[in-house]
């Protein structure tokens, strides 16, 4: 992959971080390293090199979500006994307050969807998934393609969309 982002470790300096959302920011500070730990999620991070600073991170997760909950249109071409499609979480994105509006948060979705892609060549994955956390971050998504999965708070941008960015 393109070397923009790293896996998170202990020598980032997490305690500084803040993106103006608590849940987000607790979670990089406490929980993060356990996920890793247990392999439940795997968090990347883009360090300014200046500083030291945590500019933003994400985390990306194995998942999968029921077919019927995704529009008929992308139904078409799977298979009717799949009835559980497998996907790509991406369940995190955030930028710090000192770095937000300079187009960071593109950057990391962009490194986000290029690794979905490229791992989704070894393990199959549909789509990749977010799940915001309130309209603000749907707007974002939004922006750049990702569609509502209507009653589930859930978007999702499908992978040969993804492989279209990058091909
Ligand atoms: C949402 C967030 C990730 C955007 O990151 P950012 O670095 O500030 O955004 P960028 O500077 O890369 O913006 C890229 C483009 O998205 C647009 N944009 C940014 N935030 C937006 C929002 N909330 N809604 C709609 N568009 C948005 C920008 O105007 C810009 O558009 P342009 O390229 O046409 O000028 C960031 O504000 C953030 O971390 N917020 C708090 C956490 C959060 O809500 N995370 C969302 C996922 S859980």
């Amino acid at each position: 992959m393109n070397g923009l982002t790293e896996n998170l470790n202990s020598n980032h300096r997490k305690k500084e971080f803040s993106c103006g959302k608590e849940m987000l920011d607790n979670y990089l500070q406490k929980q993060a390293n356990q996920d890793i730990k247990r392999k439940l999620s795997a968090c990347f991070v883009l360090n300014d090199k200046e500083t030291n600073l945590l500019k933003g991170y994400y985390t990306l997760a194995n998942n999968n979500i029921p077919q019927n909950l995704i529009p008929t249109e992308f139904q078409k071409k799977l298979p009717k006994s799949y009835t559980s499609i497998p996907t790509t979480l991406l369940g995190r994105l955030a930028i710090d307050n000192r770095f937000q509006g300079k187009g960071i948060g593109k950057l990391l979705l962009m490194d986000a969807l290029n690794r979905s892609y490229e791992i989704s060549k070894s393990i199959g994955s549909f789509a990749v998934i977010v799940d915001p956390l309130d309209e603000d971050a749907e707007n974002f998504y939004d922006k750049y393609g990702f569609i509502n999965l209507p009653d589930s708070g859930k978007m999702f941008l499908p992978m040969n969309t993804i492989k279209t960015l990058f091909e």
